[in-house]
């Protein structure tokens, strides 16, 4: 899960990384509010979008009057980054910068160690520098059992090559950056800039934090990130009843068990719409995972029959540790919970374990959508065929 800036600044702030005071506004009336109370002459307006290069795009402003923070949030409000609209602004206070630098650290699975990435050249295209003159970017592996400590800062500082006077102060800061990574099960810590200002503080003017969902029972303070604004509400609900749902922009619902078999259903179908009248597509993908009971089928298929995208169901089960009957048990109950509001086609392609009973319950149970193919491809076929007739 990603992180917007205000959050990692607040991170940052509750670890004890210097960070300049920040405001979230979703108004331009409430970010000049925010510049009365921040209080200092200067004042940057940015947007809260999960997404790089917001300079660029006209997503980091200065005001220098309550009036003119109005002014610029009012441009940044709204505006379409790379495909995410702005829906919120920080107003931080404006820093006085001397020098911009570069640090990040990242869990680098290659190698099963931290990487962390520093340059006294920051505040730029990190990636053009990475390419045009890599030897600008110090790269340092950490052990993760011994992680960011002292001694590990003073090689990336050294590393670096940042004059002997700022190491100190620099340092401390990236242990800081390192304690924040580990404590809250961070697979990513990003910033850029990392400033020095007039007065020589070293602060983070801008943070990008990921975090590992992998960890997130261990952080029930994490509930408050939930993006509502971001996440689609088919994948909130799914979220909540613990599938593994990704909303696609097709019109073929897919459900599958095995994240290999989702993905190559979603190529079929994609294959098999491709020649039909307004092309078809998968309009989702669906793991179910491995052992999946007829409740979680249920919950599934309920999900899916919701989308108003959809115009026919795939369900694609090979049955491994999943019984093909509990499958059907599942596609069975569900229609019968769903009762007039199940009103698609379903195409079921069902083999592997208990294929004869599964296949067995949904001919007896006649259901008036249901239909049931022998391979992959011909379902794929059948499902597509349906939803181009359906355009
Ligand atoms: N609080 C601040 N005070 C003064 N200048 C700032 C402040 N915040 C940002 N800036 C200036 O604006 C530049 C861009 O800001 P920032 O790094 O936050 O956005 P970005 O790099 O465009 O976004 P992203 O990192 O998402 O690509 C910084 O390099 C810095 O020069
Ligand atoms: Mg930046």
């Amino acid at each position: 899960m990603d992180l917007f800036e205000y959050q990692a600044r607040d991170l940052f702030e509750a670890s004890g990384v210097p960070v300049v005071p920040g405001i979230v506004a979703s108004t331009p009336a409430a970010a000049a509010a925010a510049a009365v109370k921040l209080g200092t002459p200067v004042v940057v307006v940015k947007a809260q979008v999960k997404t790089g290069g917001r300079g660029k795009a006209g997503g980091v402003k200065l005001a220098r009057s309550p009036q003119e923070a109005a002014e610029r949030a009012a441009e940044i409000l709204g505006l379409d980054i790379r495909g995410h609209r702005v829906h919120k602004v920080m107003v931080a206070a404006g820093a006085d910068i001397a020098e911009e630098y570069y640090f990040s650290l990242l869990l680098d699975r290659s190698t099963g160690k931290y990487l962390a990435m520093c340059s006294r050249e920051g505040g730029v295209d990190i990636e053009t520098l990475a390419v045009e003159r890599p030897e600008a970017l110090a790269r340092v592996q950490i052990d993760p059992i011994i992680g960011l400590d002292a001694a590990m800062a003073a090689q990336i500082v050294s590393t670096a090559g940042f004059p002997a006077a700022d190491h100190a102060a620099i340092a401390e800061v990236l242990v800081g950056l390192g304690r924040l990574y580990r404590d809250n099960d961070a697979t990513l810590v990003e910033v850029n800039p990392l400033v020095k200002t007039g007065q020589g503080e070293i602060i983070a003017l801008d943070g990008k934090v990921t975090l590992d969902d992998n960890a997130d029972f261990r952080h029930p303070e994490w509930s408050a990130y939930a993006d509502t604004d971001e996440q689609d509400p088919l994948e909130t609900r799914a979220k909540a009843k613990g599938l593994n749902y990704v909303k696609l922009d097709g019109n073929v619902g897919v459900i599958g068990n095995g994240a290999g078999l989702v993905m190559s259903t979603l190529d079929v179908v994609a294959a098999a719409g491709a020649n039909l009248p307004g092309q078809p597509r998968p309009a989702n993908f669906l793991d179910i995972g491995g052992g999946a009971s007829a409740s979680v089928m249920a919950d599934g298929l309920e999900i899916i029959l919701s989308d108003p995208q959809v115009k026919v169901v795939l369900v694609n089960v090979f049955g491994g540790i999943t019984a093909c009957s509990e499958v059907a048990k599942g596609i069975r109950d569900a229609l019968a919970m769903l009762g007039e509001k199940a009103s698609k086609p379903i195409v079921v392609r069902l083999d592997g374990n208990a294929v004869e009973i599964g296949r067995h319950m949904l001919i007896e149970a006649a259901h008036p959508l249901v239909e049931l193919s022998d391979t992959m491809d011909a379902a794929a076929r059948r499902a597509a065929e349906l939803a181009a007739n359906q355009e």
